[in-house]
């Protein structure tokens, strides 16, 4: 199941600590990309176990694939759509994780397209809403909301390194952190967001 990606980062065991494509990708869009390192094994599990009993699991901002992977180990006979905003590092997501539907597009496209979407679907998000520029950051939000409020069973789990919740939620809707996750640089809260019911 792995490319010919994870072969290299056998070999170039630092790929996997500073991605040759995320130092790249900070240089050009720091605000997008807001982080310098991927997550961390321990952040990337966390993420990869809230996704438990998903029937459709879509990963916004998936980036170097450090949560992708968790997520095919964790949850193997569960679809995975990978979403991802820059070409190279969606090119390298294909290529290490053949087996998830990668799609190289905005978050808000995707998950528009999917709010009929039956069944739990579950949305794991890397995306650095403290940094993205604010339209898109204001816009995307408001999507993943809208999604939410459409069907109770469906929830958001995002990390953040605020002690904060990620962003302001409607009425309808509250959010939990769930854990602390301290084995990551720099430490990050899970929080999930789910209708209130
Ligand atoms: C914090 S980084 C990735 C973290 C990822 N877990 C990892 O370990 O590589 C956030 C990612 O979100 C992507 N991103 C930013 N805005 C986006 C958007 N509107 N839609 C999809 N992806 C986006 C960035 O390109 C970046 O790769």
């Amino acid at each position: 199941m792995w490319g010919k990606d994870y072969d290299k980062n056998l070999v170039q065991p630092w790929r996997n600590f500073m991605p040759v494509e995320l130092l790249i990708a900070m240089l050009r869009d720091p605000a997008s990309t807001g982080a310098l390192l991927p997550s961390s094994r321990a952040l990337a599990r966390a993420m990869a176990n809230a996704a438990t009993g998903a029937d459709l699991i879509v990963e916004l901002g998936a980036g170097t694939g450090a949560v992708t992977r968790a997520l095919l180990h964790a949850q193997p006979h569960v679809p995975l759509i990978a979403v991802e905003l820059q070409p190279p590092l969606a090119q390298r997501l294909k290529a290490c994780c053949p087996t998830a539907d990668v799609r190289q597009a905005a978050a808000k496209e995707v998950v528009d397209a999917l709010i009929d979407a039956q069944g739990k679907v579950v949305l794991i998000s890397s995306l650095p809403f403290r940094s993205l520029p604010r339209r898109v950051a204001s816009e995307t939000a408001t999507c993943l909301c809208r999604f939410l409020e459409r069907n109770p069973a469906r929830k958001l789990v995002q990390f953040t390194y605020q002690p904060r919740a990620p962003f302001g939620a409607p009425p309808g809707l509250q959010w939990q952190r769930t854990s602390v996750v301290w084995r990551n640089t720099p430490p990050a809260g899970i929080w999930e967001l789910q209708a209130v019911s």
